[in-house]
């Protein structure tokens, strides 16, 4: 009885075309708004997603780092790729109202070790990314949201406003998986505040799902820090110090035997360029209450459960994901 797994691009509405000023047709970017904790992996997929997709905007979370530092960051990283959007601070914790443990111990103190900051000017916008994404999601309609740090700003628009997921796209979120990272059992952007996860899963909004799963096939190698080092750009020189300190760090901190992964650029390259994934379409459920498991997302991967809501990355190709990525860095300024 077997249900076969439904493997296909979660893009099934047709791309948005328009005209260029040659007057030929052509694919218009996917609208994006970009909720991060900058954080290594952050910093490339904001990079990805300007480069690939429409970027309108970022807003910040703490995670990684505190809120001040992803913020800074976010800030330094759009102001280095010349980009004139828009940032707006969020939540400086999870929705319980604990103090979020921090992964300083991968990113550093400031959340981007190993790269060489330039002194920020740009200001944040505002500090209520969750106000920002409800309004800026009515400005573009059909806007993708994609959450690569905890999910407490995503959750407070959604409780604020449920009708958020009719106006968008949807949300691609780097987070879960079948296995965990901060535990046996849950990824650390979950795991950080699992009742805002919660909120997201069962919004009824269409959800892209990359868990670590499929993040741990993109990883950052030798060979990855030393092609930035040969871009010549401003933003090749920032990425090859912040790729070179935060592969260092992993091995430091695992002695050798771990690689740096590449989690967020994933949750853009699934909207940007889906032809490079594998997805099926999964139920899953964010455990907020075990004992071993809370901050787990549990996906259902037995063969007559298939066919959930969920699109979940399974496969990605690695190779062609990092051509991207550096062709974006190139891009930079
Ligand atoms: O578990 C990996 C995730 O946690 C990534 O988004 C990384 O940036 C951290 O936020
Ligand atoms: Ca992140």
């Amino acid at each position: 009885m077997g249900i076969q797994s439904n493997t296909h691009s979660p893009m099934s509405q047709p791309p948005k075309m328009a005209l260029d000023p040659m007057g030929k047709t052509v694919v218009m970017k996917p609208d994006l708004i970009i909720d991060c904790d900058p954080g290594h992996d952050d910093a490339m997929a904001i990079c990805v997603g300007a480069n690939r997709g429409h970027l309108i905007g970022v807003t910040t979370v703490a995670g990684n780092v505190s809120l001040e530092h992803t913020t800074n960051n976010a800030l330094a990283v759009v102001q280095m790729l010349g980009i004139d959007i828009e940032v707006h601070s969020g939540a400086a914790g999870p929705l319980n109202g604990d103090d979020g443990r921090f992964a300083s111990f991968v990113h550093g103190e400031n959340g981007l070790i190993g790269a060489s900051l330039p002194e920020v000017t740009r200001q944040v916008a505002s500090t209520d990314a969750a106000d920002y994404i409800l309004s800026a999601t009515i400005e573009h309609p059909g806007a993708w949201i994609v959450a690569i740090g905890p999910l407490t700003n995503i959750a407070t628009a959604l409780e604020r406003h449920p009708a958020l997921i009719d106006r968008i796209s949807g949300i691609s979120i780097m987070g879960g998986g079948t296995y965990g990272n901060i535990s046996a059992a849950a990824e650390f952007n979950i795991h950080f505040d699992p009742e805002a996860a919660e909120i997201v899963f069962k919004s009824g909004a269409r959800i892209i799902q990359c868990g670590l799963d499929v993040t741990h096939q993109l990883l950052v190698t030798d060979a990855l820090v030393d092609a930035t080092a040969q871009i010549g750009n401003g933003f090749g020189r920032f990425s090859n110090g912040l790729l070179a300190g935060y592969l260092e760090n992993i091995r430091l901190l695992t002695g050798e035997s771990l690689e740096a992964v590449l989690y967020d650029p994933c949750a853009v390259l699934a909207i940007t360029d889906p032809e490079i994934f594998e997805f099926a379409d999964r139920y899953v459920s964010v455990e907020t209450r075990g004992e071993h498991t809370r901050g787990m997302t549990l996906v259902d991967q037995r063969s007559w459960m298939r066919g959930g809501p969920v699109k979940w990355a399974e496969t990605i190709d690695a190779e062609r994901a990092t051509e991207i990525i550096l062709s974006a860095i190139t891009a930079a300024p």
